[in-house]
């Protein structure tokens, strides 16, 4: 279907599957509420991903309606929605992408010895039957329908073989072999896809596609590889979130086709300049920060900071620099903001900064700044984004903090007082602590009673000085589940409180939710 000759002077377009949402937010702690799925949806539609996989519609109700909705919105890119191998699984999911401009139904079951026998205890034959079955059923829906062989780098290969031939005869025109457990090496992937092309009968039917999981820190090595073994799909994610060690970086994947275009003779869709802008909202919604020597979108990607290095640049950027800052987005800073400037100023800030907002949006972001620089003397652009995101992210949350007033100092107990709104009704409460933060807590988990347990709590300084915003991470677990979020304010207990309530109504959501991998059919 794909022209793979290497010698070919036309580039081969890979698709650009995108699972931020599905792989990216099933990891612990990396739940995102409705709003910021809306919000990550649009930026990963205007940045020109191809695919976008929406969510799981069957593991409940508010991910049916986060992919519904976001199937309603998406102008561009493919709405897909995962569903594992059973009926009822794949019509919730056709019902939830069906208004998408082009629907895609992305079903799985797993093919290795091992998950077969233990955790489907299904015979290959039985697995056989249900790959007919689930993709014949999909194709009943939709047109675009793709399958994966979970555990596919640990299967035996000839009866991936069949099970690649099966689902393609059932009607499957994309077929994904993850390497579920990031198991694989580069050879020995890009062997795996030639086997499985040369010797599936009708795999010229079908776009074959990477997904690869980080256990081994090879998930992009990997995925560059199959490319070599003729697959024309990746599917990654924003900063490489995911399960466990996480999926292959959307970043690093495109920006490696961009950069090394001589050995890596492909395109992609994607608008380049939108990564750097991609990988903060995703870090600040799922509160997730991202290193600081990550590839591409890391603060020190385009940092240089030793002797040798700066005199080198400062002569020729390219002796240390193999892609300009510019071609993923990070612009020279230029305007310095304060409480002096103005509306205009600060909108052409955010377009420097990558975004463009509606005249609500504009307006809501301009308060907030003008409150915060009132309370500090420069506003830097990690303060202004770190504003900007978390109001795109509240959206219609149930727990809202509207007031906290505390008294602290070396005369304990420290006293926090708070009202906070839930569902729309608004609460007082007065509570007693070990420092102020704890009486916030305290305070909080007097108004909303709940079972989640802090796990972690951590401030840092999004910039410099005393009147720096304090950046606040809260991780609660309860049952198993965890969620993360963050918070930033330049007061500190304000902060906190924010990012605990947060963290509070992301475990509202997290409450229904199952886990596809985690569930025999
Ligand atoms: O890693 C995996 O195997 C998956 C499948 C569900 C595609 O995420
Ligand atoms: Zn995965």
């Amino acid at each position: 279907m794909t022209n793979t000759t290497s010698a070919s002077a036309q580039k081969d377009r890979v698709i650009i599957f995108d699972t931020t949402l599905r792989d990216g937010e099933q990891c612990p702690g990396a739940s995102m509420t409705f709003e910021e799925k809306m919000t990550v949806a649009a930026l990963l539609d205007e940045m020109g991903v191809d695919v976008i996989e929406a969510g799981f519609p069957m593991a409940s109700i508010g991910d049916f309606e986060s992919v519904s909705e976001i199937a309603r919105r998406v102008k561009h890119a493919s709405v897909c929605g995962l569903s594992r191998a059973a009926l009822n699984d794949i019509d919730r999911c056709a019902e939830a992408v069906k208004h998408a401009v082009r629907p895609r139904i992305h079903t799985f079951i797993s093919t290795s010895p091992v998950h077969m026998k233990y955790k489907l205890q299904k015979t290959p034959e039985q697995v056989l039957e249900m790959i007919s079955a689930s993709v014949t059923r999909a194709r009943n829906h939709v047109e675009n329908v793709e399958w994966s062989a979970e555990d596919g780098t640990r299967t035996e290969i000839d009866f991936l073989c069949r099970c690649v031939e099966t689902a393609i005869r059932a009607g499957a025109n994309t077929i994904n072999i993850p390497d579920t457990v990031g198991y694989t090496t580069p050879a020995e992937y890009e062997a795996l896809f030639r086997t499985v092309r040369e010797r599936v009968p009708n795999a010229d039917q079908a776009v074959f596609s990477v997904h690869c999981h980080n256990d081994l820190g090879m998930a992009v090595a990997n995925s560059l590889a199959g490319l070599a073994g003729g697959a024309r799909q990746i599917e990654c994610t924003v900063n490489g979130i995911g399960e466990r060690a996480g999926n292959a970086a959307l970043e690093e994947v495109v920006m490696a086709i961009d950069t090394r275009s001589d050995v890596l003779p492909y395109s992609t869709g994607i608008n380049t300049k939108m990564l750097t802008r991609a990988s903060k909202m995703v870090s600040a919604v799922t509160s997730f920060p991202v290193q600081y020597n990550k590839a591409i979108v890391g603060r020190n990607a385009f940092a240089h900071e030793s002797g040798i290095h700066q005199d080198g640049m400062l002569k020729n950027t390219q002796t240390y620099e193999i892609m300009t800052p510019e071609s993923v987005g990070v612009s020279k800073t230029s305007l310095v903001m304060g409480k002096h400037s103005g509306r205009h100023a600060f909108k052409e800030k955010l377009k420097e900064l990558g975004y463009e907002l509606g005249e609500n949006a504009l307006n809501d972001a301009f308060a907030r700044f003008k409150d915060l620089a009132d309370r500090k003397k420069v506003v830097y652009d990690e303060d202004i984004e770190a504003l900007v995101d978390r109001g795109i992210a509240a959206g219609n949350e149930r727990i809202k903090l509207v007031s906290l007033s505390i008294i602290a100092g070396t005369r304990g107990p420290q006293r926090a007082t708070m009202k906070i709104e839930v569902d729309g009704e608004v609460h007082t409460e007065e509570a007693e602590g070990n420092g102020p933060v704890d009486a916030t807590f305290n305070a909080i988990h007097a108004l909303v009673p709940h079972e989640a347990r802090l796990e972690l709590y951590q401030v840092h300084a999004v910039t410099e000085g005393t009147d720096a915003q304090a950046e606040v991470s809260v991780r609660l677990e309860e049952n198993g589940k965890v969620v993360t979020a963050r918070a930033a304010d330049p007061d500190t207990l304000v902060a906190s409180a924010e990012a605990y309530i947060t963290a509070l109504n992301k475990m509202q959501m997290k409450r229904e939710s199952i886990n596809p991998q985690s569930v025999a059919i």
